[in-house]
């Protein structure tokens, strides 16, 4: 079923609606990814996550009293996504994507809570990062977020169709495919003005692909049923399969988005301003 975005906040959805739609909207986030390790319990954290400041540690996030995030309230997850604050006022580094979440309607985020509340409890531990300074130090964040950090809900543009402004959101903010797909700046903040033109340094090392519809370096020669065979199996109008940190996105988010959301996605992308940037595609483990 489409979940047409309505140009207004909508209330949040009651009971077990709300959670039901909170699972759709974690799916189409990649939120379980993250914060599981590789044959790890869900949820619970420490899974590495490479980066050029150092390795990161994601946290539990399951509704453990001591080692998750059993004792935070609405409010706590609410600042934690729009305004990267934690609920002892300490700011998060931007691996954790809030960068993209800040846009997350209110409403969303109170499915999301419902949601989050319902997943097994896992005492586990959370496991310190291992950065380069100053990228492990909190309080340098309050400096990058200055520069680099725009809280807020999503506003629809007036000017686009529902379907293209559901799209935008479905792309920049929950699926947060710009902090794959956008290069970024010395101190990892996104480029906005080249926005999903390609990222040569990307999550793991990878290589991120242009995903503008330039026709030369992005994907303006793709169909609409080549981009769709793309987000629901990850295969290329070549008939190869992606591969790296996209499997995941493919696995866990788009491919389990609704037919009308998906389309969304698709109207969107074709939308961007193509911006001519060749980023080699290079298969991991280079
Ligand atoms: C790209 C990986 C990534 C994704 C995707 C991601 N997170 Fe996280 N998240 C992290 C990392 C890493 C941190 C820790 C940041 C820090 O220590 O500053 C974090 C922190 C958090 C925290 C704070 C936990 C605490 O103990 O303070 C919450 C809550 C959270 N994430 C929820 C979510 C939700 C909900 C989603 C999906 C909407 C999500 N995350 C998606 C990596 C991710
Ligand atoms: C965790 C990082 C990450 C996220 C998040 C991500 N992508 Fe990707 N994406 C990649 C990588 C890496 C590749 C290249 C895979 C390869 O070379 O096989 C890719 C490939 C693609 C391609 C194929 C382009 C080509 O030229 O082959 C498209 C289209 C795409 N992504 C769209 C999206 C959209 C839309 C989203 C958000 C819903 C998204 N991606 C989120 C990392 C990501």
């Amino acid at each position: 079923m489409g979940l047409l975005w309505t140009g207004a906040i909508a209330p949040a959805t009651a009971g077990p609606e709300s959670a039901k739609h909170g699972k759709y909207l974690f799916d189409a986030a990649g939120c379980l990814g993250c914060h599981t390790k590789k044959d790890g319990k869900p949820l619970a954290g420490g899974r590495r996550l490479r980066t050029p400041f150092g390795h990161y540690y994601s946290p539990n996030i399951t509704p453990h009293p001591e080692h998750g995030i059993g004792k935070w309230t609405s409010t706590d997850l609410k600042r934690s996504l729009r305004e990267g604050v934690a609920p002892d006022g300490s700011h998060y580094f931007p691996v954790f994507p809030y960068p993209s979440y800040t846009g997350i309607t209110d409403s969303d985020i109170a499915d999301l809570w419902a949601y989050l509340k319902t997943v097994p409890s896992i005492a586990q531990a959370n496991r310190p990062h291992d950065t380069k300074p100053p990228f492990g130090a909190r309080i340098f964040m309050v400096a990058w977020k200055t520069l680099n950090f725009e809280p807020g809900p999503f506003k629809p543009d007036p000017y686009l169709s529902d379907q293209v402004n559901r799209g935008a959101y479905l792309v920049d903010v929950i699926g947060h495919c710009g902090e794959c797909h956008t290069p970024r700046n010395a101190v990892g903040g996104l480029q906005r003005d080249r926005w999903l033109s390609g990222n040569p340094g990307g999550p793991e090392g990878e290589q991120v692909p242009n995903i503008t519809p330039d026709r030369e370096t992005g994907v303006g020669r793709w169909s609409d049923g080549d981009l769709d065979s793309l987000f629901r199996m990850g295969m290329t109008p070549e008939g190869d399969f992606v591969g790296g940190s996209m499997t995941e996105v493919i696995e866990n988010s788009s491919g389990h988005l609704s037919e009308s959301d998906l389309r969304a996605v698709i109207a969107y992308l074709r939308t961007l301003p193509p911006i001519r940037h060749k980023v080699e595609s290079k298969k991991k483990g280079s």
